[in-house]
């Protein structure tokens, strides 16, 4: 595994690989979910890049950019076990100048739940993966649905901006018991993390009312509420909407997410389920 921290080093080994390109963007803190997305990469493609880059515009002032976890080594260790052919994991300065032309999300899609919970934060994550994308030129590009608004704006702006790499949503690796994985569970204390279950449990509850022939969004939402609402310091959002992110009434089978955020703490968690 080659690891690339520049810009044409990075270019230099791209070069060398043949045939289709697999490409997994993270911010690093490495685990089973984003190794996930990087199996799922390496047995569809020729070769697989994965970058590690906790990129600084899509953190609002007061967020957790300078706690955000960088084991570095354990991250190259990772990559390297799994088979990963360049790992890129460039510097603020690399990426970004002082002056830069900037990606603005949707004005509608880019602006509510998590887009109204953190004003920008989309601006950014779009203004990096577009750089990312346009560095790698990748035939695949993998992401989770565990962010599922950051896919689906991820989806719009490769059709926006007619980029030529095929976006593949890989499902959410959870905990055996039930918790999303995220880089962001270590900062939950022993007793927070109990709490969280209630997340995928609430979750859960609403897919089985679905299943007894409950359609109804609010009554739905109204017990997520229930059974969050004791475990949890702040309830964000609590939505259920279609696969473009419209609210809906009533569940439409195969084309609706549940989408919850929270707060344990100072710890902003995110979880959903696609039914
Ligand atoms: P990061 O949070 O590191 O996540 C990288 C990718 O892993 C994203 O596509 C995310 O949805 C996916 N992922 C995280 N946890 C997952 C889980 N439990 N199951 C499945 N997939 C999971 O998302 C980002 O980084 C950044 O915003 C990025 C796209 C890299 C731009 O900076």
């Amino acid at each position: 595994m080659i690891v690339a921290r520049d810009y044409k080093s990075f270019i230099e080994a791209r070069s060398k690989l043949n045939g289709s390109v697999g490409f997994v963007p993270t911010m690093g803190a490495l685990h089973e979910g984003h190794l996930s997305l990087i199996k799922k990469s390496i047995s569809q493609n020729s070769a697989t890049v994965v970058s590690v880059f906790v990129n600084p515009t899509q953190f609002l002032a007061g967020e957790d950019l300078n706690k955000y976890p960088r084991p570095e080594s354990a991250d190259i260790k990772i990559c390297e076990l799994a088979k990963v052919d360049i790992l890129y994991m460039p510097t603020i300065e690399q990426m970004y100048n002082s002056d830069e032309l900037k990606i603005s999300a949707p004005k509608i899609r880019g602006y509510i739940l998590e887009g109204a919970n953190r004003p920008g934060h989309f601006d950014g994550v779009l203004q990096v993966v577009m750089k990312l994308l346009n560095i790698v030129k990748p035939t695949n590009a993998y992401f989770g649905k565990k962010d599922a608004q950051q896919l689906i704006l991820i989806e719009q702006m490769v059709k926006d901006y007619f980029i030529d790499t095929n976006i593949v949503a890989c499902d959410i690796v959870r905990e055996p018991d039930g918790l999303a994985m995220s880089s962001r569970n270590i900062y939950l204390s022993p007793n927070q993390r109990i709490r969280a279950l209630s997340i995928s449990k609430a979750l859960k509850r609403g897919v089985k009312m679905v299943q007894s022939g409950i359609y109804d969004t609010n009554q739905i939402k109204d017990t997520i509420r229930d059974v969050i609402e004791p475990e949890v310091d702040t309830i964000e959002y609590i939505a259920i909407t279609d696969r473009r992110l419209k609210e809906i009434n009533s569940i439409k089978l195969d084309d609706t997410i549940i989408l919850i955020a929270v707060k344990i703490g100072s710890t902003r968690l995110i979880d959903n389920i696609w039914i």
